[in-house]
């Protein structure tokens, strides 16, 4: 029989979850039994203006549904006090779901700092200050489950989402080394790229795959990675419309040259269709695996 992932007795923030994604990841955490702080400043989606009534609405279903949530109106960006909430109305903290997010779409030629800024502090400054202030509590009980809110568009590029893309991947570096400082307090942290057909999304795919790109398909995964079943962590994840993949870094061999004699720009034109041949590539999982091409080639040419 399957064991059943269940939160009896921990307590899950989800940020951002007056709506969209984080809404459905709320939804799913209480009904397995998670006490669920339910944060959302209740802005636009260019990140404008407040409204209480996004989260309060979710915490409404939840304790209609039998559950148990609180809401947090507060701006991820005053991330020590949506933790408080967890911690005055629980009295603990488990899991972190930085979810929250915004868009202020612009070519480069066309970015201003504004747009930048505001990008960069929803979600990288943001997701930093609810997980900073979290952590110390994860630590001492030696346990926690982090995720962060990744987005195709800072894995691969998209037009238009330069701000976004470098927030977005950003978090996914802050993954790998908090998964790193996390894993000897059995504090596991992961990343998703989500897609789902919400508001942030509307217009920008086609109705008919938007229908289909229901937002609580990406949940489960949420819900997985947060609970104590999963014991993977530094983890990158695509998810949506019913589909679930890992992402994983690939590096290819690469070329040698002589570090002592040096080399050219020329010897790099020669040799460049060697370096980007992937053919029996390497996937390194850490900083000392990286470097063992580069370590080989010191000692190819060590005397
Ligand atoms: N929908 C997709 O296809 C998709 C793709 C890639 C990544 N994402 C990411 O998934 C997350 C959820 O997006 P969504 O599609 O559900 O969008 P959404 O706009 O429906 O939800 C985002 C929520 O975050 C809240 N929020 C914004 N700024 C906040 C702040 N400063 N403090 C607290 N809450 C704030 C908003 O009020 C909103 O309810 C975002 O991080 C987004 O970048 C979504």
């Amino acid at each position: 029989m399957r064991e059943a992932v269940r939160f009896e007795d921990q307590v899950v923030i989800v940020t951002g979850a007056g709506g969209g994604l984080g809404r459905d990841h709320a939804l799913l955490f209480a009904r397995h039994g998670a006490r669920v702080v339910v944060n959302d400043l209740g802005g636009s989606t260019h990140g404008e203006g407040a409204n209480a009534s996004a989260a309060d609405k979710v915490v409404a279903e939840i304790r209609e549904a039998g559950g148990t949530a609180v809401a947090s109106h507060d701006s991820v960006t005053d991330g020590e006090r949506i933790v408080q909430a967890a911690l005055d109305n629980f009295g603990r903290v488990d899991v972190v779901v930085n979810n929250a997010g915004i868009l202020r779409d612009k070519t480069f030629h066309k970015m201003e700092d504004a747009d930048w800024d505001l990008v960069y502090r929803v979600h990288v400054e943001g997701a930093y200050k609810v997980t900073r202030a979290a952590w110390p509590h994860l630590r001492e009980q030696n346990y926690g489950r982090v995720i962060f809110t990744a987005s195709t568009s800072g894995i691969y590029g998209n037009f238009g989402q330069s701000n976004y893309g470098m927030a977005k991947l950003g978090l996914y570096g802050l993954t790998r080394t908090l998964a790193i400082e996390g894993r000897k307090n059995n504090i596991l942290v992961n990343a998703i790229a989500p897609t789902g057909g919400t508001r942030m999304t509307e217009g920008l795919i086609p109705p008919q795959v938007f229908e289909q790109l229901k937002p609580e398909l990406v949940s489960p995964l949420v819900v997985y990675l947060g609970s104590g079943a999963c014991q993977d962590t530094s983890g990158l994840f695509e998810v949506g419309g019913g589909w679930i993949g890992k992402v994983r870094w690939e590096r290819s061999l690469g070329a040698g040259f002589d570090p002592r004699a040096g080399f050219s720009p020329e010897d790099v034109a020669a040799q460049w269709q060697r370096i980007c041949d992937f053919e029996g590539a390497a996937h390194p999982a850490d900083n000392l695996e990286a470097l063992k091409e580069m370590m080989e080639n010191l000692q190819r040419y060590a005397s």
